[in-house]
């Protein structure tokens, strides 16, 4: 179950706010639905959870079984879309038993491509691919570099067996490569972007490799697509919280910031700063995302957030059941003063701090809201990126922009190729 608690935007977003974009929120929801909004040739994301095959999820367990047998970790090379749902998942699991993933692709340090080779020389590694346009500069120069360190080690003709593709069904010089080079591939279907795409191949290729349940992380989905397909902004969690940051937004709340207690979301932060910033900024609008991770946070942006310019609100992401537990012991002494809280839970401990941290935000000007996951477990990870995404799109559309395009990541590339004599 994922809650969405709105308490603390009192006096900035009331019921009668919502109700009186109700209306609009169904318009938004209509063409979301009906396929005739802006990019609508790109959501092929909002019924894929429905769509996706029990039977390809086991072919893709099976496949993850016998790379676990002949590897001890994974490369998994993308950036972007291509990238961060992967990592949010890995991370937030944070479960020993899983394949080590490293990743490349992402940026283009020589030092990182050094270190990570010093961490694979010993090591058997199978290398996943992904690339939906193909063509992506950083990729596609890791793959190059990441083969060449892999040649060391394998014959081109083992590589076949070592290296997996995921990219476009036609386009593209990555499915040139696959093809020619005989590289297992798999397809990234061509409604959906970078960035919605962490339930297709995208996703699910290496997450399976690693020994992720992909199954439960689908079913989450699959939930999420029932509970958040839902018309009526009163009876759909994801489009009240579209809905508030519309009218936040319209407030001079022009920056949010994901705020969570638990330091494995960190990644999913990440993911979800990719999905709103780059679905939302465009046209000279869009709400700038922002991450937090506290306590760590609030010894340094704590401040900021407390006291700091007040064109700012905030979505704790806070989980209900966490998987392990710590008391805190008496000690003899207590130097430390701290006796009294022997006994009780560190995540006690840890739930009081976002309890009283809301409230202070609150009080200090920066309305906020939760989302609560009851348990860290893979379910709800897939509820979640689901939630994320319908309320993403409702929320551009409510803006009046196209949330599955990314035109504004074409200039650094543009001027790239100008800088590097490219033809
Ligand atoms: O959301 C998006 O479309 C982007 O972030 C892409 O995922 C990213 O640019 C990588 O693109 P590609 O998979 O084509 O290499």
């Amino acid at each position: 179950m994922i809650k969405f608690d709105r308490k603390y935007l009192k006096g900035y977003v009331e019921a009668r706010d919502l109700e009186n974009i109700s209306g609009q929120v169904k318009n938004a929801h209509d063409a979301l639905e009906n396929k005739n909004g802006a990019g609508s040739e790109f959501t092929g994301w909002v019924d894929l959870p429905s769509r996706i095959e029990d039977k390809f999820l086991g072919e893709l367990k099976k496949l993850g079984q016998k790379v676990r047998k002949n590897s001890d970790c994974i490369v998994s090379i993308g950036i972007g879309g291509s990238y961060l749902g992967i990592r949010a998942t890995v991370e937030y699991l944070r479960d020993p038993k899983l394949l080590p993933i490293y990743y490349a692709g992402h940026n283009m340090s020589s030092d990182y491509f050094y270190d990570l080779f010093q961490k694979l020389k010993d090591k058997r590694v199978t290398v996943v691919v992904i690339s939906k346009s193909g063509t992506t500069t950083e990729p596609a120069l890791a793959f190059r570099i990441v083969k060449k360190f892999l040649l060391k080690k394998y014959s081109e003709k083992q590589l076949k067996d070592r290296i997996i593709c995921v990219t476009d069904g036609k386009k593209g010089s990555l499915r040139q490569i696959a093809d020619e080079s005989g590289y297992q591939s798999f397809v990234i279907p061509d409604d959906i972007g970078g960035r919605f795409s962490v339930l297709t191949p995208v996703g699910l290729v290496p997450l399976a490799l690693a020994g992720v349940d992909i199954k439960e992380l689908v079913e989450g989905a699959r939930q999420g697509q029932s509970e958040y397909s839902k018309a009526d902004v009163f009876k759909n969690s994801s489009y009240q919280y579209a809905a508030s940051r519309f009218l936040l937004y319209n407030k001079g709340k022009e920056i949010e910031v994901f705020a969570s207690f638990y330091d494995n979301m960190y990644y999913v932060g990440e993911f979800w700063k990719q999905l709103y910033g780059e679905s939302e900024g465009k046209d000279g609008k869009g709400i700038f995302p922002a991450s937090v991770i506290f306590s760590t946070d609030l010894h340094s942006m704590g401040q900021w957030m407390q006291e700091g310019k007040r064109n700012v609100f905030e979505t704790f992401v806070h989980i209900d059941q966490i998987k392990h537990s710590i008391v805190i012991s008496k000690e003899k002494s207590d130097l430390d003063r701290f006796n009294f809280l022997a006994g009780k839970e560190l995540d006690f401990i840890n739930k009081q701090a976002y309890l009283a941290t809301r409230e202070a935000h609150y009080e200090g000007g920066v309305p906020n809201m939760s989302i609560t996951i009851c348990k860290s477990d893979l379910f709800h990870l897939g509820q979640l990126y689901y939630f994320y995404e319908r309320a993403v799109a409702i929320l551009g559309y409510l803006i009046g922009i196209n949330p599955f395009n990314q035109p504004g990541v074409e200039a650094y590339k543009s001027k790239m190729f100008t800088l590097l004599g490219r033809k």
